[in-house]
């Protein structure tokens, strides 16, 4: 077992990417902390964890509330008395041209997607630090590296992570604690069902990716696992394009 007796804080659990790497590190032999703002997603995720005899807890939490996170952490401590890894992974996107896009719609997306990172990071690292080891995974998206159209705030916010854990990365090196993306293609979850229900739209991305099928969250949660496990401990300040060839073309 890769993950055996880490203990894994994951956000954006409840759904996707998310549970897809809650019960990859699971069956890895972590201890995983499901963490969401949808409570019915995430103890669905915590059911399907303990169906697979492995060991999860529920923590509703908004990643964008300072205190939310503080207190994601404080349950974890109680609960598992130490935290290893923390994939940041809970993320929203808004569509619409720039120019007619709210300020709300613009300062929701930022403030999930880039200062949920920072918040939730923020929560973890005294504890890695006190740890001496840590590995933090963030779900950031082949839209942080390349151009894509009426997503403006989304793109903003997964640029901003790329930058954001290269500077985690350098900042914490010294102190054996990792910081590492990841950029997923296109993922058949919620978040990409309505678009892939239109044809032209699944045609358009199909001929943008290379390798002859779209994302599964498990295609993520086994690159997630290999970042948060001792295998990739000289890794840090990566972004891992998983993306069946994408931003290669
Ligand atoms: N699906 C894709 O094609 C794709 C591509 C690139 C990047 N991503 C990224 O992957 C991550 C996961 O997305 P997904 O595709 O699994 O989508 P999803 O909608 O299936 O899952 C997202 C999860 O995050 C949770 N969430 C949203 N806002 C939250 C908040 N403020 N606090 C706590 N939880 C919150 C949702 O409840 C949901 O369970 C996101 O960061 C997304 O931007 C997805």
């Amino acid at each position: 077992m890769r993950l055996k007796n880490k203990v894994a804080i994951i956000t954006g659990a409840g759904s996707g990417i998310g549970r897809g790497a809650a019960l990859a590190f699971a069956r890895e032999g972590a201890k995983v902390l499901v963490a969401d703002w949808s409570e019915a997603g995430g103890q669905e995720t915590v059911k399907l964890i303990k169906k697979q005899k492995g060991s999860a807890m529920f923590v509703k939490v908004d990643v964008s509330k300072a205190a939310d996170a503080e207190s994601m952490v404080k349950q974890c401590l109680t609960a598992y008395k130490r935290v290893d890894i923390l994939f940041n992974n809970a993320g929203i996107v808004k569509m619409g041209t720039l120019h007619e896009t709210a300020e709300a719609d613009w300062d929701q997306v930022i403030n999930v997607n880039l200062k949920g990172v920072f918040l939730c990071s923020k929560a973890v690292l005294p504890q890695m630090l006190k740890q001496g080891k840590g590995k933090i995974v963030n779900t950031a998206s082949i839209a942080g590296l390349v151009g894509f159209d009426q997503i403006g705030p989304y793109c903003a916010s997964k640029g901003g992570i790329i930058a954001l854990t290269r500077e985690m990365a350098v900042e914490y090196a010294s102190k054996k604690i990792n910081v590492n993306c990841i950029a997923p293609g296109i993922i058949k979850t919620a978040m990409t069902k309505d678009m892939l229900n239109d044809p032209a739209v699944t045609a358009g991305f199909a001929a943008s990716t290379p390798y002859p099928r779209l994302g599964e969250p498990e295609d993520i949660a086994l690159a997630a696992v290999y970042l948060a496990s001792n295998e990739s401990d000289f890794v840090t300040g990566i972004v891992l394009a998983v993306d069946g060839g994408w931003v290669a073309k």
